[in-house]
């Protein structure tokens, strides 16, 4: 079964979003640098990583079905010099999340209309995905607010987030 042409924006447009959470992440995680927070721009920068990931989900499926892929421009957010501290970026972060559960769940619906069985399985795992990072990104507000300006806290919770390793195999030449 051919993917309509609705559906192929759909996740056209999906895969841009994508790849524009990643750039929103790299923003962050690069001001999160300025804001002297080391682990808390590794955690970001892994983040940013692991949305690129989403992004090839997408463009390998479109690939899979038969549809065309279609890159669209990327642009950077204007926000990211405002945040002055660790909880406003995440705070961002989890509207951000909020947002794209917002497209999965329209496409979603979209896939159940058009009784595309095989589009709405790929769109549960990002819909279950969603649920994850959203809780992730709670969590992580609660223990902000929980330290608030506590220097020794705000420390901690930096070397906390530093941990976070890559979830990419990265392939090296022989
Ligand atoms: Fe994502
Ligand atoms: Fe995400």
């Amino acid at each position: 079964m051919k993917l309509t042409q609705k559906m192929q924006d759909a996740l056209n447009h999906q895969l841009n979003c994508e790849m524009m959470s990643s750039y929103l992440y790299l923003g962050m995680s690069n001001r999160l640098i300025e804001l002297n927070f080391v682990g808390a721009s590794q955690w970001m920068r892994m983040q940013a990583e692991e949305e690129l990931v989403h992004a090839m989900k997408l463009y390998s499926y479109l690939q899979d079905r038969g549809g065309r892929v279609k890159l669209a421009n990327l642009e950077a957010t204007q926000e990211a010099g405002h945040w002055n501290d660790m909880v406003s970026v995440f705070k961002a972060a989890l509207a951000h999340e909020e947002l794209i559960s917002t497209n999965f769940y329209e496409m979603v619906d979209l896939a159940l209309a058009e009784r595309d069985h095989a589009t709405n399985n790929l769109l549960q795992w990002f819909v279950a995905e969603q649920v994850e990072e959203e809780a992730t990104l709670v969590t992580l507000i609660q223990k902000l607010e929980l330290v608030g300006t506590s220097g020794p806290g705000l420390f901690l919770l930096d070397q906390e987030l530093a941990t976070r390793v890559s979830i990419v195999t990265i392939q090296t030449a022989p």
